[in-house]
């Protein structure tokens, strides 16, 4: 056997092998190993386990060891299942007229919002969005973000989503970090069409297959919302989607309820946002088999209150948590600065927060190789300088990794 390496020791390593499949997560009933390590074979991982048993197996295959000589703790590569992050411009000028009071739907319906993005994402060429994605990448990987989802959405027209879907794929192929694309070209009916039937007609003929010739994607997201596209407008195009062989995943009640129950009917991968979901769209979620993904820093964006991601977990549904970093409602892009804020006003468990931002998305993305430090499982780990898990969330994304793992490889710079 070649190519093996021991990585350690970590003060504790939480390794989410023994998640229940949803509900609420106590702090102590997740694995925490402590003087841990990990035993790897190229991309993947061997072994988890204590340090000092692992040295043993490690001296006796002749592997190589890579200590670590801080305190740290150890957990799955965090992964964000909902970003916008390809884009071009800056909508600060939007941010300045909500701060005054304007709501994101009126800004939207005069026609700026993303219409303004989709201006400057027209503009851009192919190789300008991947350099600016490629710097988006850079920052999520230090701070420890090994898988992303990116979605287009900002062309609205054949050749512009195919633009923007070419820069993901051509950035993903380069670029450490893993990325998962998918098409959100139902974002909003763009001003050429004045039907929104129409338009999406013309997606599912003109762009979805061409999408698949390519293998740009294959995963379509819309954005349910009577500014956006209404219930049933939705229901049609993502029927069409999913006979066509895509997986679903929906922006859901945001601002008014409906998307949920559409993605729980649908048998959707996902449905996100959340924010307007109540007791029963939770239940309907809850018993669905589509992840609930909720996006704080939508919330601290638009001013508005967080999903009930305490409900969520209480009437048994799982939970993942993601940024929708994009220019609009979520400029932010920091995962742990906003997975520890929604957990401090929500009131989730330091266990269900980092669950949330590593195992969960995951399976959102219909990731099986990730997510878990477990033998099989893809190295993509990130570490921190504590002594003890508690002290990430409680730090509130201040205190940044100090290592990065992708494929076993650790990441410089
Ligand atoms: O998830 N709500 C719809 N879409 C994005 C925002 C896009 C934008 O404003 O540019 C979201 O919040
Ligand atoms: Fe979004």
């Amino acid at each position: 056997m070649k190519n093996i390496k021991l990585i350690g020791p970590f003060r504790q390593i939480l390794t989410m092998a023994n998640l229940p499949e949803g509900g609420p997560i106590k702090d102590d009933s997740l694995e925490l190993i402590e003087n841990g390590g990990v035993l790897i074979q190229g991309e993947h991982i061997l072994k988890v386990g204590t340090y000092k048993d692992l040295y043993l197996d490690a001296v006796q295959q002749g592997a190589s060891i890579e200590e670590v000589e801080e305190e740290t703790v150890l957990l799955p590569g965090l992964i964000d299942c909902h970003t916008h992050m390809c884009f071009g411009g800056s909508r600060h000028r939007d941010y300045s007229l909500r701060v005054a009071g304007v709501t994101y739907q009126e800004i939207l319906q005069q026609g700026g919002g993303i219409h303004d993005t989709v201006q400057k994402t027209r503009e851009a060429s192919q190789e300008a969005l991947s350099v600016m994605l490629h710097q988006r990448a850079n920052r999520h990987l230090q701070d420890g973000i090994t898988t992303c989802e990116v979605k287009s959405g900002y062309g609205l027209s054949v050749d512009a989503e195919l633009k923007m879907l070419r820069s993901i794929q051509e950035v993903n192929s380069k670029h450490t970090l893993d990325m998962v694309s998918t098409c959100l070209a139902a974002h909003v009916c763009p001003k050429e069409f004045d039907d929104k039937q129409a338009y999406l007609q013309h997606i599912v003929q003109e762009l979805l297959p061409k999408i698949q010739k390519e293998g740009l994607s294959d995963r379509v997201d819309i954005f349910v919302e009577e500014e956006a596209f209404n219930v049933e407008i939705s229901r049609e195009y993502l029927r069409q989607a999913k006979a066509m062989g895509f997986q679903l995943t929906l922006h859901a009640d945001q601002f008014s309820t409906g998307g949920s129950r559409l993605a729980a009917e649908l048998g959707a991968l996902s449905a996100d946002h959340l924010e307007a979901s109540g007791e029963e769209e939770v239940k309907i979620l809850a018993k669905s088999g589509v992840m609930p993904v909720v996006l704080p820093g939508a919330s601290l964006g638009l001013g508005m209150h967080f999903a009930p991601a305490r409900k969520i977990l209480d009437w048994g549904g799982p939970l993942a948590i993601s940024t929708d970093w994009n220019p609009g409602s979520g400029p932010m892009g920091d995962l742990l600065v906003q997975a520890s804020l929604l957990g401090v006003y929500e009131k989730l468990s330091m266990a269900e927060t980092l669950a949330g931002i590593t195992a969960r998305p995951a399976q959102a993305l219909g990731l099986q190789d990730r997510g878990i430090l477990q033998a099989n499982k893809l190295a993509d780990m990130v570490a921190f300088p504590c002594g003890d898990v508690r002290e990430i969330c409680y730090h509130q994304g201040k205190m940044k990794p100090v290592k990065v793992w992708k494929r076993g490889n650790e990441i410089h710079g």
